[in-house]
C-alpha cells in the first residue's frame, strides 16, 4: 500500500475468505513483505468456541460477537504501526464490526475454486477444522458489498504468486 492520497501510511489488512482458502498461508507472507505484525483469528477465540469447531459443530453469532470485538481491538492497537489478521469474516455483519474497529481497514478477500480449496485442506493434516465445515461455509459466504474497502485476490498458484498478486493490487 502506497502513502499517497487517503491511503494510510500503515495498512490494517484483514484476509478474508472460507476455510483453507489460504489466509495464513497468504497473510503471513503478506505482513512480512509489508513489515507489519501478523495475528491468526484463530488465537483469538476462547477455548469453548474451539472445543466447538473440534467437534465439528458451526459456531453461531453470539459465539463470534466477542471474538470479532477481540479481533478489532488488536486492529485498533495498530493504526500507527499497521497490520494483517487472517479472520473469515464471512458476513457482512462481522465485516462491520471489524472495519468499524479501526480507520483503513481493508478486505483481502482469497477467493478460489471449492474443489481446489477441498484437495487443500485434505492434505492439511495439523489444524482443528474438519474438511466438512467449507461446504457451509461457501454457503455462509457474503463476498464485499458496495461500501466496504478491499480486493478479491484467486488463490489459483503458487503462494509466492498471489502474494505478489496481493500486492500490487494494495499498490494500486
Ligand atoms: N497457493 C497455495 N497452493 C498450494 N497450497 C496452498 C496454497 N495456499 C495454501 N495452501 C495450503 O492449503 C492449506 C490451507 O491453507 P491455510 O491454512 O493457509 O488456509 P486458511 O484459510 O488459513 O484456513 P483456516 O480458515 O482453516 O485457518 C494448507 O495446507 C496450505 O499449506
Ligand atoms: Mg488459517
Amino acid at each position: 500500500m502506497t502513502e499517497r492520497g487517503d491511503e494510510p501510511a500503515h495498512p490494517l489488512v484483514v484476509v478474508m475468505g472460507v476455510s483453507g482458502v489460504g489466509k495464513t498461508t497468504i497473510g503471513e507472507a503478506v505482513a512480512s513483505r509489508l513489515n507489519v505484525e501478523y495475528a491468526d483469528a484463530d488465537a483469538f477465540h476462547p477455548q469453548v468456541n474451539i472445543d466447538k469447531m473440534s467437534n465439528g459443530s458451526p459456531l453461531t453469532d453470539e459465539d463470534r460477537w466477542p471474538w470479532l470485538h477481540a479481533i478489532g481491538s488488536w486492529l485498533n492497537e495498530r493504526q500507527a504501526t499497521g497490520g494483517v489478521v487472517s479472520c473469515s469474516a464471512l458476513r457482512r455483519a462481522y465485516r462491520d464490526v471489524l472495519a468499524g474497529s479501526a480507520a483503513g481497514v481493508t478486505f483481502l478477500h482469497l477467493d478460489g475454486d471449492p474443489e481446489m480449496i477441498r484437495e487443500r485442506m485434505a492434505r492439511r493434516s495439523d489444524h482443528f477444522m474438519p474438511t466438512s465445515l467449507i461446504d457451509s461455509q461457501i454457503e455462509t459466504l457474503e463476498p464485499l458489498q458496495d461500501g466496504e474497502r478491499g480486493i478479491v485476490v484467486d488463490v489459483f498458484g503458487s503462494p509466492e504468486g498471489i502474494v505478489e498478486t496481493c500486492l500490487s493490487e494494495f499498490s494500486r
